[in-house]
């Protein structure tokens, strides 16, 4: 594989440079970055993804295995344009967090760590995504939607799918 499968010239750039802000000898510590620069690219983070990280970091594939499985903000399959994640730790849960992602899932038409069948949408279940006191909530990318109801659910699907 060559490196432009994995990542476009600009973003092999810019993966060289974060590694850069590391002593030689710890690239490693660039893994997260670079997965994520990685999936912002493809959407997701394949097998073939991962051993080009391994490969660019010169570590072990299976180094990079464990950190993006792991991590549930990494996506170990293809998903929607629109990635739902939703908080199912206690809190939220004790908040009605239960009964709006019920609602979300019935609307969508989909269950947890499915997508629609328009691949507008993903729906993944996660643990607290430290906004507790907001909750219940979710996180599409970097955006956190709060105090969810179901018409406030209702809103935001509407509003994302047009
Ligand atoms: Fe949901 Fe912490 S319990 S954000």
């Amino acid at each position: 594989m060559t490196e432009t499968i994995a990542l476009t010239p600009e973003r092999l750039e810019k993966a060289k440079e974060i590694i850069a802000r590391y002593p030689e000898g710890k690239q490693k510590s660039a893994l997260l970055p670079i997965l994520h620069l990685a999936q912002e690219q493809h959407g997701w983070v394949s097998p073939e993804t991962m051993d080009f990280v391994a490969d660019l970091l010169s570590i072990q594939p299976v180094e990079v295995y464990e950190v993006a499985t792991f991590y549930t903000m990494f996506h170990l399959e293809p998903v929607g344009k629109h990635v739902i994640e939703y908080c199912r730790t206690g809190p939220c849960c004790t908040m009605g967090g239960e009964e709006v992602y019920a609602h979300l899932k019935d609307k969508l038409g989909i269950e947890a760590g499915e997508t629609t069948q328009d691949g507008l949408f993903t729906v993944k279940e996660v643990e607290c995504l430290a906004a507790c006191g907001w909750g219940p909530c979710f996180q599409i990318r970097e955006k956190y939607y709060m105090h969810l109801t179901n018409d406030k659910v209702d809103e935001i699907i509407e509003e994302l799918s047009k």
